[in-house]
């Protein structure tokens, strides 16, 4: 039975292959894109399967340069609405379930969802898509939870509309009951409890990590407490076919574990699926032989597939699939066994229209300028001609921020934190969306006058090396852990870029090979997890803190020191270390200009790139 369903899926792989061929693949005609290569196998189907999605943070619209590796990443989310639907289809004819989850992060990443009109509301236009996917399990993550107002919008839109499925075990929010009194409720639900269409019962969670950096009237608990309450061990005691635990939370270095063995502590064996998200990799990890844990990238880059054979009383262990799919359209047609001509289904391509309507309304096309080559955070040296943190702080503030400064005149050194930079910047039409994936936050620029020169060229090294002896290696790991805590992810996604390149001995290895750059994912699952085959991306490291050219004047010449107001007090605190002539405090901080670190891009890139 098994046997013949791999066959079946080979042979009907093969057809579609030699008639796709047969007859030219019309779509890479119609689409702007370089040619894609294909997927290196068909999916291992099992009796319950499932596609995840996690952090799609806004795109919606999927990637749209032409500069490597973004095609890859091309497929918008009514392809995606297509490819559920024929995939659906798939588990019909095999006649085995296929579920579709998603791990949080909804909001904060591109135009569709930041780009909103004053008094909009973050991501409340781009859900509405959302919504439009039969998804069974959606859970919470961090970015719902930074500014009331969007969690208000999740508990009193998104997840009426989901109808129990959007769940939030560990994440409350507090508003009025019908007394006026205030209540602390979950966002969403706390679990929910469901039949698949093959009749398996599945018990579901959706678990945020501990995460300190919420709005005020949210409420964040933790994980290891959230397993001690009664309503958990209420939601667990009866034993399903299979958990299927979505959450918010890093299926490595975080608190799986302690979920997952307060399950087993009541049963030893029920196969348990692990949905994970939040540091925007792709990873696996099986906690015992019954259960799988997988955790399916970011940004629309990857769309996860776990596959499981449950085999009703045996006690064994389990036989479970995982691949991360790119996420375009080769990829789409590949594993449905569709062409150009027959994929799209007519609400994938309602879907479609419709994210390009909400582009439209606000504005997103809007072009500043044409970008002369890719820009990238870390896949070029800083500093460097292709660093977008040299593009930055280097090109773009001394223009946008002098633009209009009345001391314009006034020698400067200018720094900011990397972590300003969102996303890379590529070749070609630079447009609002762009401007707001790459550079998002609004932070102000502040400056402090008659800095010697001499001084104020040092904050830059002590502030990057404030780690560099051991007891400011500990005061940088608490700042770390403190970061993470409030939800920052780049560390862990950087390292996991940086491991990839090493272990592929980066450039040497990608000259070698006729691989196409993108994720080489090592995880510890058996066999090879990534669906299309890559070279590894470059990785380099990047230092916290950047800053623009020295001027080349004499020591003693006063001059201003500005920087992002974001690390004002880290700022202080150095400079009182690196001189003692004066102590300096926030009163010696002035606006240096109205234009907000959000805005210099667009304006470098009008003057600039036109
Ligand atoms: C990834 O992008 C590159 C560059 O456009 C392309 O050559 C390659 O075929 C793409 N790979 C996939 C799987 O889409
Ligand atoms: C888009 O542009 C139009 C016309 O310039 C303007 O009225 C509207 O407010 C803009 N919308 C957004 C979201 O910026
Ligand atoms: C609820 O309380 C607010 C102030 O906290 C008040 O403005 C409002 O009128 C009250 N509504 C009702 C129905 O009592
Ligand atoms: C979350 O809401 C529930 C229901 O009102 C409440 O019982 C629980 O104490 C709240 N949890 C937290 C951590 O605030
Ligand atoms: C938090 O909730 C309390 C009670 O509902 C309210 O008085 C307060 O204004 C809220 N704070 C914010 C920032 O919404
Ligand atoms: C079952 O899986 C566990 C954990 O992955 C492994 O240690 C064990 O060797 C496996 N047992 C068999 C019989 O394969
Ligand atoms: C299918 O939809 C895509 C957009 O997702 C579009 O580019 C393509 O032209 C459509 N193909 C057909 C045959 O309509
Ligand atoms: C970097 O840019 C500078 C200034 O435009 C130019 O002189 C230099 O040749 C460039 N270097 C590279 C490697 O492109
Ligand atoms: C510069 O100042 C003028 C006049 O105050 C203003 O209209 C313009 O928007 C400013 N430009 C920038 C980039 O801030
Ligand atoms: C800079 O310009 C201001 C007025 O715009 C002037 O008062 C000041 O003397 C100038 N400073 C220098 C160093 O030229
Ligand atoms: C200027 O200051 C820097 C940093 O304090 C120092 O390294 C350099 O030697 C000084 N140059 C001169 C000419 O004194
Ligand atoms: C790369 O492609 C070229 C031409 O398509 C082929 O001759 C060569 O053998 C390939 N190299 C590898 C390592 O596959
Ligand atoms: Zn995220
Ligand atoms: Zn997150």
């Amino acid at each position: 039975m098994r046997a013949s369903t791999t066959f079946l899926t080979f042979a009907l792989v093969a057809i579609a292959d030699a008639c796709g061929d047969g007859h030219g693949h019309d779509h890479h005609e119609s689409h702007p894109y370089p040619q894609l290569t294909k997927p290196s196998r068909p999916l291992e189907w099992g009796d319950l399967n499932i596609i995840h999605t996690t952090d799609t943070h806004g795109w919606l619209l999927g990637h749209q340069h032409i500069s490597f590796p973004e095609p890859n990443y091309s497929g918008d989310l009514g392809d995606f609405a297509s490819f559920v639907k024929h995939m659906k289809d798939i588990a019909l004819e095999k006649d085995v379930d296929l579920l579709l989850i998603d791990s949080g992060d909804l909001h904060d990443g591109t135009g569709l969802s930041d780009g909103y009109a004053a008094g909009g509301i973050d991501a409340h236009d781009s859900n509405q898509f959302l919504k439009q996917l039969p998804y069974d399990i959606m859970a919470i993550g961090n970015h719902e939870l930074y500014d009331y107002i969007n969690t208000w919008d999740m508990h009193t839109n998104f997840a009426p509309a989901l109808n129990g499925k959007y769940l939030s075990s560990n994440a409350n929010i507090t508003v009025f009951d019908e007394n006026n009194n205030t209540v602390s409720v979950p966002v969403g639900s706390r679990y929910r409890k469901f039949t698949t269409r093959k009749g398996r019962r599945i018990t579901s969670l959706g678990v945020l990590f501990d995460f300190t950096g919420n709005d005020v009237n949210t409420t964040v608990q933790k994980v290891e407490d959230m397993v001690k309450e009664q309503w958990f061990a209420g939601a667990i005691e009866e034993e399903p076919d299979v958990f299927v635990l979505a959450g918010h939370m890093p299926v490595n270095y975080d608190n799986w574990p302690v979920v997952f063995n307060a399950i087993r502590a009541v049963h030893a064996d029920t196969p348990i699926i692990i949905l994970g998200g939040h540091t925007h990799i792709r990873d696996c990890v099986q906690l015992d032989g019954r259960s799988m844990s997988l955790e399916s990238g970011r940004y629309m880059e990857t769309i996860g597939w776990l596959s499981a054979r449950l085999d009703g009383l045996s006690k064994s262990n389990i036989t479970f699939s995982r691949r991360y799919l790119d996420q375009n359209r080769v990829t789409y047609e590949y594993h449905t066994q569709q062409d150009s001509l027959t994929f799209n289904t007519s609400h994938g391509s309602g879907i479609t229209q419709g994210l390009k309507k909400l582009s439209d309304k606000y504005n997103l096309s809007a072009v500043f300028g044409t970008a002369p080559q890719d820009y990238t955070i870390s896949r070029n040296p800083y500093p460097s001609n292709g660093s977008s943190l040299t593009l930055f702080v280097n090109e773009a503030m001394p223009y946008a921020l002098t633009f209009n400064s009345s001391r314009s005149n006034v020698s400067n050194i200018m720094i900011t934190n990397s972590g300003s930079q969102r996303f890379d910047v590529y070749a070609g039409t630079f447009d609002k969306n762009d401007q707001i994936a790459a550079s998002p936050f609004t932070d102000a620029f502040v400056y402090i006058k008659d800095i010697e020169l001499g001084v104020a060229q040092q904050v830059l090294p002590a502030l990057n090396s404030a780690g560099a002896d051991n007891r400011k290696r500990d005061v940088l790991e608490k700042r770390e852990q403190e970061l993470w805590r409030r939800g920052y992810v780049d560390r862990r996604y950087m390292d996991w870029l940086d491991e990839m390149d090493r272990r592929h001995d980066g450039a040497v290895k990608r000259a070698s090979q006729n691989l196409t750059l993108g994720y080489v994912t090592s995880d510890s699952c058996p066999g090879i997890g990534d669906d299309t085959l890559h070279a590894p991306l470059a990785s380099y490291d990047i230092p916290d803190f950047i800053a623009s050219d020295t001027p080349s004047l004499s020591n003693d010449t006063l001059i201003d020191l500005i920087f992002v107001d974001y690390i004002q007090d880290q700022l202080l605190e150095i400079l009182n270390q690196i001189q003692s002539e004066k102590t300096y405090s926030d009163a010696d901080v002035d606006s240096y200009t109205d234009v907000l670190s959000n805005a210099v891009l667009g304006i470098y890139a009008q003057h600039a790139w036109n």
